[in-house]
């Protein structure tokens, strides 16, 4: 008899362990999954604030008397400059660099004048506002 009660025990120890593992199996599977689209923008992406700002920057420095937007002075065309460097986060950051550093050899032998006083956040909406000039 004491058998017997062992393996009814057990037996049943066994089904119940069965049931709620097959409970936590379809837990699992119902379980909902919530997408959460996350609205980040896109890299290249600058608010028409910005954007204006770095025009206005241009002018208080002295980047004018270099640059016209769609002639080129001393150095190339704006225009021109928006149509090498699509406006990417790569392109703004390379730009700055420049802007900053001054240099030349890549419209001619003419240097661009260096601007290390200038804040690189300063350089970098002039230079987004100068690749958005399409
Ligand atoms: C003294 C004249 C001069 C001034 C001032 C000047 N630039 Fe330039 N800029 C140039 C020349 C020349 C080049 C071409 C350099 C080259 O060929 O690498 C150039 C090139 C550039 C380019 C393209 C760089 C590249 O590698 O393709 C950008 C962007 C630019 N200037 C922005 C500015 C901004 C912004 C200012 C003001 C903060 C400014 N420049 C002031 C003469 C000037």
């Amino acid at each position: 008899m004491k058998k017997i009660a062992i393996l009814t025990t057990l037996v049943f120890a066994m089904f119940a362990a069965n049931s709620s593992f097959a409970q936590t199996v379809v837990k699992k599977t119902t379980k909902k999954t919530t997408v959460v689209k996350k609205t980040t923008p896109a890299a290249g992406k600058v608010s028409a604030a910005t954007l204006e700002e770095g025009k206005q920057l241009l002018a208080k420095n002295d980047c004018l008397s270099c640059h016209k937007e769609d002639v080129k002075i001393v150095g190339p065309a704006y225009k021109d400059v928006a149509k090498k460097y699509p406006a990417t986060a790569v392109n703004y950051e390379k730009l700055t660099q420049k802007v900053i550093a001054g240099g030349s050899g890549v419209w001619g032998d003419v240097p661009m004048a260096a601007h290390p006083s200038v804040p690189p956040a300063d350089v970098k909406k002039m230079v987004q506002y100068i690749l958005s000039l399409k």
